[in-house]
């Protein structure tokens, strides 16, 4: 079969699957996988379409493997006679059921608190405020106490943090189901957690042969719990993708990776691995660009790090910048080891975290990676010598 008529007949797989695919064929291929948390099943799925797209495109694809402790509330509880009300474990929390009275302890939880009742063997509500999680929880233990029930100030979800392990079922509530516990009724606190290893899977792509590129485009691709993750980060992981297609047939396809990070929301975990074990392709690089929420202009899209990149793209691209970097996201890693960094967001949306995360505009990402585009010729481009 002549090449054009093969090219012809697989037309159609490659729209969805190929080089021709589309921002818009990325956004809805993926975002039905659910919440990108990494270690989940959407995580793996939504990184083996990434990995055929870039495949279909010439780029080779890696896969770097790492590991990390986390902690995980895998629904957690509390019941009050007929009613269920939804809690999150404390990090660092037992898990666990345990059934008592309801001890409302006065004031927000210190030693001289806990003294003034006697909850011993009994389930302790106490408010959020002043002092440390820990400390409260501390406190319940010594005091005898079977369980810890925290009630937040607001009528939103709490997601607190210990910093600790410690030897007691205890979980947050919303202001509203701390409402309905009262002194002396009998309740039964159920903590489900998982405490242990995550494994995190960043993709690599490159052209065949490529060892010390100039320049790395970069976004993370897991999401939040419960958060379908458009904006954050699916936004970012396809605007590299989408680089990825618009250089491929360029010089730039073969002086750049692109790296898709995994664990970023668990505290950039893909990223801080990446800079650790790649410290040659870290140090050649000129520019690290990374994206992170741009398919949501909750403000214009901004550039901040470097000095330099920041003053190209404004010049170049017509971007707004500040050196100062905005966010906590994959660039930190890489601007700490002294590469030359650019962040490119569009602010924090309404939906940031949240399970209403599911909307991203493609022509949004596709002025990101035009912006981009026009940085990073502009980066790589010999400053001419100055008589
Ligand atoms: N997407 C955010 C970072 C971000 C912030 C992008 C502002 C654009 C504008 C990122 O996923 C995130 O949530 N980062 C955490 C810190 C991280 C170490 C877990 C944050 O900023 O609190
Ligand atoms: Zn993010």
């Amino acid at each position: 079969m002549q090449l054009w008529k093969l090219a012809a007949s697989c037309g159609a797989l490659m729209l969805t699957a190929g080089a021709g695919a589309t921002i818009e064929d990325d956004l809805s291929s993926v975002l039905p996988f659910g919440p990108r948390v990494t270690g989940s099943a959407a995580n793996e799925q939504a990184r083996s379409y990434f990995e055929a797209q870039f495949r279909a495109m010439g780029y080779t694809t890696r896969r770097d493997v790492f590991t990390y402790p986390r902690f995980d509330d895998l629904g957690s509880d509390v019941r009050l006679g007929t009613r269920t009300l939804t809690g999150r474990a404390l990090e660092g929390s037992t898990g666990g059921a345990v059934t008592g009275r309801i001890v409302r302890i006065p004031g927000v939880g210190t030693a001289e608190n806990f003294r003034a009742v006697n909850v011993q063997g009994g389930v302790a509500v106490v408010q959020r405020g002043q002092l440390p999680f820990l400390d409260k929880v501390k406190n319940a233990l010594a005091a005898g106490a079977a369980g810890v029930i925290v009630v937040n100030t607001e009528a939103k979800e709490l997601q607190g943090r210990l910093g600790e392990r410690v030897p007691l079922p205890a979980l947050a509530v919303t202001s509203v189901a701390g409402a309905a516990l009262q002194e002396g009724q009998q309740v039964s606190l159920n903590v489900r957690v998982r405490d242990g290893e995550v494994q995190g899977v960043n993709v690599v792509a490159f052209k065949s042969g490529l060892i010390r590129p100039d320049i790395l485009f970069g976004g993370h691709m897991d999401s939040v719990f419960r958060a379908p993750g458009a904006n954050d980060n699916l936004s970012g992981t396809v605007a590299v993708l989408d680089l990825a297609r618009r250089a491929v047939n360029t010089p730039l396809a073969a002086r750049s990776y692109f790296v898709l990070f995994d664990g970023e929301e668990d505290g950039l975990r893909g990223s801080r691995k990446f800079v650790q074990d790649n410290p040659g392709v870290v140090q050649n690089l000129k520019a690290m660009f990374n994206f992170d929420m741009v398919g949501v202009d909750a403000s214009p899209l901004n550039v901040s790090g470097e000095a330099r990149l920041v003053e190209l793209a404004r010049q170049t691209a017509q971007l707004s910048g500040s050196a100062r970097d905005q966010g906590g996201s994959d660039q930190v890693p890489f601007a700490q080891a002294g590469v030359p960094t650019l962040f490119f967001h569009r602010g924090l949306d309404v939906n940031y975290h949240q399970p209403s995360d599911t909307l991203a505009d493609p022509q949004l990402i596709r002025a990101t990676v035009d912006a981009a585009l026009t940085t990073a010729d502009a980066a790589l481009t010999p400053v001419p010598a100055s008589r």
